[in-house]
């Protein structure tokens, strides 16, 4: 990577994974992931539309016959801190019945989202297994607990961008995930 583009943007205080170091994580997961599903018929479920770029770069790094689904869901609606609301912005959900189901998500934080997902997804699309794999998980205690299979970094509680997190929909194109600089956290 350039020293330029180590660069942090604007709105950026402090950068925690740059693309090399994403990069390098997603190679260790995706090893992980295709040893566990080698054999078994899955599906993917990519969570839009955090999920998107960790979902992009993750699976091309498993060389599985797999197939790929996504789910539109809304949790933080534009601000930094989780009304709580878990909101399907897409009712049906994918067919899975006879096949092992992995879905994968930007961060884990409160677990409202993925917990929400996970059930009705238990109790509509009864797929063969569940796993989850999350790009970020917050060290921090969960309002539902849940425990996902596979984690690409532990971080603290702070307020993220990049690399598919948003703020009110920005950022999420920033090649890097980084600390949003609080001056902007407030804003909204
Ligand atoms: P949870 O339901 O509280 O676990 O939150 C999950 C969703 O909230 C994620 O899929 C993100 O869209 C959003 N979210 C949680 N923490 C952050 C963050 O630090 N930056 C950006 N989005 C976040
Ligand atoms: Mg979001």
């Amino acid at each position: 990577m350039s020293a330029l583009s180590q660069t942090p943007p604007g709105c950026i205080e402090r950068i925690l994974f740059d693309a090399q170091a994403i990069a390098a994580r997603l190679d260790a997961m995706a090893a992980e992931i295709t040893a566990f599903y080698e054999g078994k018929p899955l599906t993917v479920l990519a969570l839009l539309n955090g999920s998107l770029p960790f979902a992009a770069d993750l699976l091309r790094r498993i060389p599985l016959p797999l197939q790929l689904e996504c789910l539109r869901v809304a949790s933080y609606h534009g601000g930094t801190e989780s009304c709580g609301a878990v909101t399907f912005l897409q009712n049906e959900l994918p067919d899975v019945a006879g096949r092992h189901l992995l879905i994968l998500d930007d961060i884990l934080d409160t677990g409202r989202t993925l917990h929400a997902v996970r059930q009705r997804l238990l109790a509509e699309a009864r797929p063969l297994s569940i796993r989850v794999a999350v790009l970020l998980r917050k060290t921090k205690p969960r309002v539902e607990s849940l425990e996902v299979d596979y984690a690409g970094f532990d971080i603290g509680d702070e307020f993220v961008v990049g690399y598919g997190l948003d703020y009110q929909g920005h950022y999420r194109n920033l090649p890097m995930v980084g600390v949003l600089k609080t001056a902007l956290n407030r804003v909204g």
